[in-house]
């Protein structure tokens, strides 16, 4: 049976217009779910949009709309930024299906049924802006005195009947969880916060509402709704197809990755296992987070006018270019500056440099001086035994990096071959080869064509369109494109078309 993998990204809040920030998270999901079906793998890739809650509702009542038109028009701007990204997500999912409030239903009846789920009174604080409640002893105070979250968010006093998640009873099987699966919370900087978080002992959790309406009812429970972070964590399992046990997408859970950023680690590596072991339902396999982009070493703010649009980005400096920046500047879980100068350091020096020329070099010399025909191996040099040892030991190598969603390593085990490539055609000089020594010259052509080709063939879920351009070029036939197939040599003589630059260097406008 095909091996199965299951991606999932964080559903974004539709109070706002899509920035940089949410492209991130899809964009980083997009690069593992492409790598896994290039690997073999069924793949099943989920993102949507996060409706419900009072933070949708007070941006609505702003924009002077009708909630659920103005979720509809906002939901389906992020599935615009998505498919203008490139997200190849196989199934995009709203909270305000009615597939959905049927699956949080049921979620909440069986942690109910198991006596998780009780009827109290919740008095706190709350920050509507994260949608958390917060404890005292996490609050600080701003310049103007008043009370914030440790996100800098506002908070405000909330007195109202609530129904309890009991949390305070979960402790010891979450730490249990934990331990049992090492990887379960990446990186592992956010796995001792979390284990810290846990160790400090739980509160029980408030999962409903009673003081606005726009969210799932509470089964039975008129004046009710669901908390948003139960309602959006569940999204997760709808897609796949619960309650229905014998849905055709309930084989894909439990999901193998869940991506978010730092900021939510704690609803998605403490509160959801913990509601889906109440229900008797396998918690996730992982949960990877990523660290948070600044603009210019600022914090991106509709104030500060800084905010990154990601299609807006891409216009300017190229998808693929931008696809690639993002996974390869800073490590997946770390912080990063996002800058211009930046962004074109890495597509002149990386991509239009190193592997544009590269790939260039070698294709217009095939070119010029093979008829424009794949030219057959010849006998092998130490140095093309090292240079092809080195490019078809990157599909082990990239897979781990990949498994451990530490992209810019992957990236940086594919830019050594190339580099190495870049390297070694200076050295073998096949343009001088052409005049003494023709048949090493073809060799050595076929050693880069075959660097070239696994190198891209791995870099195809990081940019599918240029290097999709660049297979092409290699004569590799789009169903031969898969990490599998580079262990079928490329037909001799295969005839490749004329080449053409893929990665231009960035010329500032005039
Ligand atoms: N709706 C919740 C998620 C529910 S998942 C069951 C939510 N939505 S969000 O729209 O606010 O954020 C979605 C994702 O975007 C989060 O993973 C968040 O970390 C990410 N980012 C938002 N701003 C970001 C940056 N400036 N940089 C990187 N990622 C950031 O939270």
């Amino acid at each position: 049976m095909t091996k199965r993998f299951y991606v999932t990204t964080p559903i974004y809040y539709v109070n706002g217009a899509p920035h940089i920030g949410h492209a991130y998270t899809s964009i980083a999901a997009d690069v593992l779910a492409r790598f896994k079906r290039l690997d073999g793998y069924d793949v099943f890739f989920l993102t949507g949009t996060d409706e419900h809650g009072q933070k949708v509702e007070a941006a609505a009542r702003t924009a002077g709309l009708e909630t659920q038109t103005y979720t509809d028009k906002i939901s389906q701007d992020f599935r615009d930024m998505s498919d203008a990204m490139g997200v190849s997500y196989d199934q995009w999912i709203r909270t305000t299906e009615q597939r959905h409030k049927e699956s949080c239903q049921a979620l909440w009846k069986r942690i109910e049924a198991t006596g998780d789920i009780y009827l109290g009174h919740y008095e706190g604080w709350y920050s509507v802006r994260d949608e958390a409640f917060y404890d005292e002893g996490e609050l600080t105070t701003n310049a103007a005195g008043a009370k914030i979250a440790p996100t800098g968010a506002p908070v405000e006093w909330v007195k109202e009947p609530s129904y309890f998640f009991r949390l305070s009873a979960w402790q010891d099987r979450l730490l249990k969880l934990y331990e049992e699966n090492p990887d379960f919370i990446a990186p592992s900087s956010r796995k001792s916060e979390v284990l810290s978080f846990v160790k400090g002992g739980l509160h029980d959790l408030s999962v409903s509402r009673t003081t606005f309406n726009w969210g799932i009812p509470v089964p039975d429970a008129p004046g009710h709704v669901m908390y948003v972070w139960l309602d959006a964590l569940t999204n997760y399992i709808t897609a796949a197809g619960f309650p229905d046990p014998a849905a055709e997408k309930w084989s894909y859970w439990p999901a193998d990755a869940h991506f978010v950023g730092k900021d939510i680690i704690r609803f998605h590596a403490v509160y959801w296992p913990a509601f889906l072991m109440s229900a008797g339902i396998e918690p996730p396999k992982r949960i990877s987070s990523h660290g948070w982009w600044v603009v210019d070493g600022e914090k991106m703010s509709k104030s500060l006018g800084n905010v990154v649009e990601p299609r807006a980005l891409a216009k300017t400096f190229g998808l693929d270019q931008i696809r690639y920046f993002l996974l390869r500047e800073k490590p997946f879980g770390a912080d990063g500056s996002l800058n211009h100068q930046a962004i074109i350091s890495r597509m002149n020096v990386e991509l239009a440099n190193d592997l544009g020329n590269l790939a260039q070099r070698s294709l217009s010399l095939i070119a010029r001086n093979c008829e424009g025909k794949l030219p057959g191996k010849g006998p092998a040099t130490a140095e093309d035994t090292a240079l092809l040892d080195a490019a078809y030991a990157l599909p082990d190598l990239v897979r781990a990096a990949m498994d451990r969603q530490t992209f810019h390593e992957a990236l940086e085990d594919i830019w050594k071959v190339i580099r190495s490539a870049n390297a070694y055609i200076d050295h073998q000089a096949p343009w001088a080869l052409r005049k003494t020594d023709t048949v090493r010259m073809a060799a050595v052509l076929r050693v880069l064509a075959d660097t070239i080709r696994a190198v891209a063939t791995l870099l195809q879920p990081f940019m599918p369109d240029s290097i999709g351009r660049m297979l092409d070029q290699l004569g590799v036939a789009p169903d031969q494109r898969t990490f599998a197939a580079l262990a079928v040599p490329l037909e001799d003589g295969t005839p490749l078309p004329a080449p053409q630059g893929v990665f231009p260097r960035y010329v500032e406008p005039a």
